[in-house]
């Protein structure tokens, strides 16, 4: 990881404070409680992964063994952010962000996403890439101005099972980047 000292200080628009923290297997009920909090319309748009327990659980294993990186963004009433680069022992990372409602449109988005890029270019990734449905115009609008363009459509498998057809979005980090074949869809 790189960038300043974690936890980092966060300050929502309407002046709540929050943290951002690198996500530990004691965030295993957190985690849980934070994906079953989201709204229908919130999980339309980011449903990463399963919240059973062992779901969880594994892919926080997988954060703590370095397979991939995740952050929580943490608060007085407990997590509501989840960020993450799957493949981080990869060249070319797949990264996911969210926020419960309460916390989105408080522009913690562009902070969280920026510190993501500075870790794949601290750790000479080639590229990050990622998929976001057509009509998630603020996501689709805080990929492109931190650099991100559109190469195609994918088929998105989302955490629920479902497959969603989705715009494949890449920013690659060094001259020579080549958007890898990929399965969009949670790491298995
Ligand atoms: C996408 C998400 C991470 C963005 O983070 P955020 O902190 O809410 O975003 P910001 O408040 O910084 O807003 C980002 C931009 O979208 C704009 N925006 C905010 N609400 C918007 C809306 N309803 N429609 C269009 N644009 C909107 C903001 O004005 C800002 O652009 P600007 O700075 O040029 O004005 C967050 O909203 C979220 O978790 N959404 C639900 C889950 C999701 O969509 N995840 C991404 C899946 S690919």
């Amino acid at each position: 990881m790189s960038g300043s000292a974690l936890p980092l200080p966060l300050v929502a628009r309407d002046g709540r404070s929050a943290w951002l923290r690198a996500a530990e297997i004691a965030d295993a009920e957190g985690l849980a409680a934070f994906l079953h909090g989201l709204s229908a319309a919130t999980r339309a748009v980011f449903l990463p992964h399963a919240a059973d327990e062992a779901t969880v659980h594994r892919y926080l294993s997988r954060a703590t063994a370095g397979v991939d990186l995740a952050y929580v963004l943490a608060t007085d009433a407990g997590l509501a952010g989840y960020a993450f680069l799957w493949d981080f022992d990869q060249p070319v990372p797949l990264l996911g962000i969210g926020f419960a409602d309460a916390w989105q449109g408080q522009g913690l988005g562009e902070k969280v996403l920026r510190r993501l890029l500075d870790d794949a270019r601290h750790a000479r990734r080639a590229a990050v890439e990622l998929s976001t449905v057509p009509g998630n115009t603020r996501a689709l609008r805080l990929y492109e101005r931190v650099g991100f363009v559109r190469l195609g459509d994918v088929d998105n498998v989302a955490g629920d099972g479902r497959v969603v057809r989705e715009h494949r979005m890449f920013l690659p980090l060094q001259p020579d980047a080549r958007p890898p074949e990929r399965h969009f869809g949670p790491p298995v």
